[in-house]
């Protein structure tokens, strides 16, 4: 047991991998803003009919949970870049706000603990192949909001690019995938293979630590649809309720995308070990391993995986925003699922070593 910010209960440490996306920066604000409406339903689920014969919940009366959506506070995103130069411990770097969050030349702090990035991953192209390195990082372990690409198979990757390129492939909250869906709709099949190769070489690194707690700290969501503590006046702890709470570890580090600055996520006391049972229950191994650490050919790793990203991609499967051939493989695992199932399932595939 440890204390954690103050509130104690079973200190589960994880780590994962790779999963965390971040949705970025500035320019996600700008898709991401404030009439994205919250809860759009998925268009997606409507139109499924002849794709698959698996059964897509109606996603009509669902709204997806905010803790597993997070959509930027008004107001919360990032101030103007007052021109003061930023570093992270170990890095000789120094840099503005600025060129922290330029899509064309996302920081590399620790250019030597990874391999070469190609041009695509480290730069993009100009205008709307966005470098992959401003979101999932160049260790590929990305944020809570976009997703961990590091050891996951290359023609997954592939796969996943094609898809929202298609338009398979959405969230149920489009303004969440919408970057995705711009970046890969403009991407050379050579720029697809090029960023698969690399993410799927790179070995994934624990990146969070799962507590189960009833209580968190209060938090606001900011730029790229971060999750942070409040802190000064407005910072406290709140029931955690029956949500997961995913915020770096140190928010200043994550905003300066420093790649050494991983996160952690507060879970209900129980879910750990209710989302093992249902992950027996449901065979998950069959498919994506043993200990969930990357299975079948193209069937990716969910272990030590942000759990917030987690269950987004379960509800908009569930729901219908997320298809294709296959997605037909999970339709049938998620159709028995109830959302709380889902809940526990991202408790604990996040609590796993990646
Ligand atoms: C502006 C931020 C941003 C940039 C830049 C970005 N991504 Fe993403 N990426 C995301 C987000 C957000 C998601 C999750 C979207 C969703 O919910 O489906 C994502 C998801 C993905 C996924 C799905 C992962 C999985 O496990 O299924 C792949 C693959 C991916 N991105 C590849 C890339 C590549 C390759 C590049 C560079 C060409 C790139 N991304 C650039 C934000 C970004
Ligand atoms: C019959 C095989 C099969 C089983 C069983 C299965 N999955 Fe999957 N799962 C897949 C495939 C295939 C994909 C990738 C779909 C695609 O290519 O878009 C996937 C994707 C996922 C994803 C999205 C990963 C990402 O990177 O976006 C999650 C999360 C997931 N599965 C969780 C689970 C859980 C939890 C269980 C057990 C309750 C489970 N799966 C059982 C085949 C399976």
């Amino acid at each position: 047991m440890k204390k954690v910010l103050g509130v104690a209960i079973a200190t589960i440490s994880i780590s994962v991998l790779a999963a965390c996306g971040q949705e970025p920066a500035a320019p996600t604000q700008a898709e991401v803003p404030a009439e994205v409406p919250a809860a759009e339903p998925a268009p997606v689920a409507e139109a499924a009919p002849a794709a698959a014969p698996a059964e897509a919940a109606p996603a009509g009366a669902f709204e997806p949970p905010a803790w597993a959506y997070p959509v930027m506070d008004e107001g919360r995103g990032r101030g103007p870049d007052d021109g003061t130069l930023h570093t992270v411990p170990g890095s000789t770097l120094q840099l503005t706000q600025t060129q922290i969050n330029d899509p064309f030349n996302p920081p590399d702090w620790y250019p030597d603990e990874h391999p070469p990035m190609p041009e695509v991953v480290a730069h993009g192209r100009q205008p709307d192949v966005r470098a992959c390195a401003q979101c999932h990082m160049p260790h590929g372990a990305g944020h809570p909001e976009s997703s961990g690409l590091a050891g996951l198979p290359a023609g997954y990757i592939v796969e996943q690019l094609e898809a929202y390129a298609s338009g398979e492939r959405v969230s149920l909250i489009p303004a969440r995938s919408a970057s995705m869906v711009t970046i890969a709709s403009a991407m050379t099949p050579q720029e697809m293979q090029d960023a698969a190769a690399y993410f799927s070489s790179l070995p994934p690194v624990k990146w969070i630590t799962v507590h189960e707690a009833t209580e968190v700290p209060v938090t606001f969501v900011g730029a790229g649809n971060m999750r942070h503590a409040e802190v000064g006046d407005a910072a406290g702890m709140e029931p955690l309720g029956n949500r997961i709470i995913e915020i770096p570890e140190d928010s200043e580090r994550a905003e300066l995308r420093d790649s050494h600055s991983p996160f952690q996520a507060f879970v209900p006391v129980g879910s750990i070990a209710k989302g093992e049972a249902v992950s027996a229950a449901g065979n998950c191994a069959l498919c994506h391993g043993a200990d969930l650490k990357g299975g079948l050919a193209n069937i990716p790793a969910i272990a030590g995986r942000s759990p917030i990203y987690i269950a987004r991609q379960l509800f908009d499967i569930k729901y219908g925003a997320r298809k294709g051939a296959a997605v037909g493989l999970m339709q049938g695992v998620v159709a028995t699922l109830s959302d709380d199932d889902i809940l526990n399932l991202s408790a604990y595939a996040a609590s796993l070593e990646p």
